[in-house]
């Protein structure tokens, strides 16, 4: 497994391996990440993983310095599951100077997760269009934790008509249903204990969904007073449609319930998907 810093290293590395497969990440790695690694491999004979913080996606009072950086223990893991090539570029190597152009992202990126982190998806997009520039994968792989920024990297691969195949990964959980996170280790045990409500209440909101119910905003009302009765502070809980996230009418059959809500200082995401 090489591994690499610098971008000129990277490309020339890269030229022997034009089908390359790639799998972006702010590392702090757990099985999430790796098994976007599982589905990377079989598709291309060079997986690429990059690992780097991207401050540009981060707001002022979040927690990019706070953020856990893991790189060593990283690079163990991906050498033990056969990652042929890591990126862990610097930032001044990603931001050699200021960013000042972007990409900005449909109104897609205003609501949601859009609407509580402004610029997060702008950060997001600029990034990942760097690291495809750098990387020039035939296939990228995202999890759909975040369902949200799969959405809007894959329309800006058809919008930019990127020679990309965007690949959608499956949530992976611990036993208890908690979606794994890098920043599920800011939990306190306690908080630990209760993180799981959240997945129990998407999961109890999907189930009326499919069931018929068709009231969307009781469903969503419902749950957030479920999860504010446990000292939870809400951001959204929101019943959309998967392919665009706008509010469903009531014809639509493929449905996404969103969530985010702070548990002390940690703010966690999730989703489940609905098939009505
Ligand atoms: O999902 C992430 O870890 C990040 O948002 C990504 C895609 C690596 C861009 O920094």
């Amino acid at each position: 497994m090489d591994v690499i810093t610098s971008a000129a290293a990277l490309r020339d590395r890269l030229q022997r391996e034009p089908h390359n497969v790639f799998v972006p990440t702010m590392g702090n790695l757990h099985e999430g990440h790796i098994e976007l690694i599982r589905i990377a491999k079989p598709r291309a004979t060079c997986t690429v993983v990059s690992v780097f913080v991207n401050r540009l996606q981060f707001g002022p009072r979040e927690d990019f310095d706070r953020y856990p950086r893991t790189l060593e223990a990283d690079c163990a893991r991906l050498k033990e599951v056969g990652v042929d090539v890591v990126f862990a570029p610097q930032e001044r190597e990603i931001y050699p100077e200021p960013q000042t152009y972007v990409v900005e992202p449909s109104d897609l990126q205003h609501i949601l997760e859009g609407a509580h982190r402004p610029g997060h998806f702008r950060g997001v997009a600029t990034v990942v269009l760097k690291l495809f520039n750098l990387v020039m994968p035939r296939s990228a792989i995202f999890g759909k934790k975040d369902y949200q920024q799969y959405i809007v990297l894959r329309d800006m691969v058809r919008q930019f008509a990127l020679p990309i195949e965007i690949i959608p990964a499956e949530t992976v959980r611990a036993p208890d249903g908690l979606a794994l996170s890098s920043r599920n280790n800011y939990l306190s045990p306690g908080e630990r204990r209760e993180a799981p409500r959240l997945y129990q209440v998407l999961c109890r909101a999907r189930d009326e969904v499919a069931q018929g119910a068709r009231d969307f905003r009781r469903i969503e009302l419902e749950a957030m007073a479920e999860l504010a009765r446990r000292d939870w502070r809400l951001d959204y809980v929101a019943v959309r449609r998967q392919s665009d996230l706008q509010e469903p009418g009531a014809d639509d059959r493929e449905l996404v319930v969103l969530a985010a809500a702070r548990l002390g200082r940690t703010r966690l995401i999730d989703n489940v998907e609905i098939a009505a």
